[in-house]
């Protein structure tokens, strides 16, 4: 039973959900926390991906106390119901740790997919980098996107039943992005991009919420009026506290369109036409380098450091002035631009969910035998 609830675990479950009902010998699952309402739907949408349960336990302004609560009393009873063979769960979030704890307290295995990733700062990202280290506790399968995520779990003795498979995100990425693609948002369609240099930005973290944010949108404001030939696209998260300072800071710059979120295949398209991605997302810091476009992670930390080595993204912090800096070096310099602007994918070839499916069957022979 693969186990999920917001718009990124969605986006990099699917296609191993697919991949799982395709094999006969697989009996797949798909149970939905329903963290996410709409943005999740999105996702399901796209992959035509078939829910069997859904919790539906979002509220406007949840915390991560309700979420904690809803999903752990309500994944009992379906739990109690299905008894699966095993609980897959994806990554960090909320629903991710809940969702194994609640496997756990029926004693059924959980395999965490995207397991080993950490910054080593409990409170950053908040409660993230905990998700995942209690979920990696829990866990009796972790399938690690890369090297240095498995060696991060040998630091915490966790060396058993470790696959390094690769990121199911390029998975996702090989099916939506094409050349030929017309974008099915009515903005980004109306809009001429022809011949303008389009940066992509996305900020929605929780430890963001409040003044870093705030820096951030000056900084984008800053930017905006520096560069008019520049577009600044910003599709907005469903989280009220995101909107209202993105609207308050931005609402009024030529420069910047403040958008409904997009389909996972309007971003993935958008994304790979852009100069420059502005993000505090995880799943952009790993597909925007995939296609050659430079990241700067409005963060100060990162737990996907492949990517800062290789060059593409780097790690720019929460700060006005450092921000404006640190963009302003990349719309003014060829040089400097052309320095992270290579295509570079630690992330996998896109076959993870195939190898994820068969480090699942093997371990259940063995179980069985
Ligand atoms: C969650 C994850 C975060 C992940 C992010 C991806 C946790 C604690 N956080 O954070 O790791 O990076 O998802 O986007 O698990 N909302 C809607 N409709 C939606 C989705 C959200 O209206 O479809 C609004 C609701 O008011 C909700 C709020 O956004 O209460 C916050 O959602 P929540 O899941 O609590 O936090 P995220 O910031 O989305
Ligand atoms: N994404 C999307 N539409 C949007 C913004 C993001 O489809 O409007 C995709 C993005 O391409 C990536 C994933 O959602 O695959 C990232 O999700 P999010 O930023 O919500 O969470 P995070 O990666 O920070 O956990």
């Amino acid at each position: 039973m693969s186990v999920f609830g917001t718009r990124p675990e969605a986006i990099k479950m699917c296609p191993l959900v697919k991949e799982l009902e395709a094999n006969s010998n697989i009996e797949s699952i798909v149970c939905l926390t329903g963290q996410h309402r709409e943005m999740l739907q999105q996702v399901i949408d796209i992959f035509d991906t078939k829910v069997d349960y859904n919790l539906d336990i979002m509220r406007p302004r949840q915390t991560l106390t309700t979420i904690t609560a809803d999903v752990l009393m309500k994944l009992e009873e379906v739990l109690k119901k299905v008894q699966p063979d095993i609980v897959l769960v994806h990554g960090d979030t909320t629903t991710s740790f809940v969702a194994a704890l609640a496997a756990f307290y029926q004693q059924i295995p959980v395999g965490h997919v995207e397991a080993g990733l950490r910054t080593f700062d409990k409170y950053s990202p908040f409660p993230e980098e905990m998700n995942r280290c209690l979920t990696g506790r829990i866990a009796e399968l972790h399938f690690s996107p890369t090297e240095n995520n498995r060696r991060n779990l040998e630091r915490e003795a966790v060396v058993k039943n470790v696959f390094v498979t690769g990121n199911t995100v390029i998975d996702a990425f090989k099916t939506t992005v094409r050349q030929d693609y017309q974008y099915k948002n009515e903005q980004l369609r109306n809009e001429n991009m022809d011949g303008r240099r389009v940066v992509l930005v996305t900020a929605h973290r929780r430890e963001n919420l409040g003044e870093p944010l705030e820096n951030i949108c000056r900084a984008i404001r800053e930017l905006s009026q520096e560069f008019p030939d520049l577009l600044f696209i910003y599709p907005m998260h469903l989280n009220p506290a995101v909107r209202e300072t993105a609207r308050g800071i931005l609402g009024d710059c030529a420069g910047v369109r403040l958008i409904e979120p997009l389909d996972v295949e309007d971003m993935h398209n958008l994304m790979s036409r852009s100069f420059l991605v502005m993000t505090d997302s995880g799943g952009l810091q790993e597909e925007a380098p995939a296609c050659g476009v430079p990241v700067l992670v409005l963060r100060t930390e990162t737990e996907r450091p492949e990517a800062v080595e290789a060059g593409t993204v780097k790690v720019v912090g929460v700060k006005t002035s450092d921000i404006v800096k640190e963009a302003e070096k990349l719309i003014t310099s060829e040089e400097d631009y052309q320095k992270m602007a290579h295509a570079v994918n630690p992330y996998g070839d896109g076959h993870a969910s195939e190898r994820i499916a068969k480090h699942l069957l093997d371990w259940y022979s063995e179980k069985m035998s």
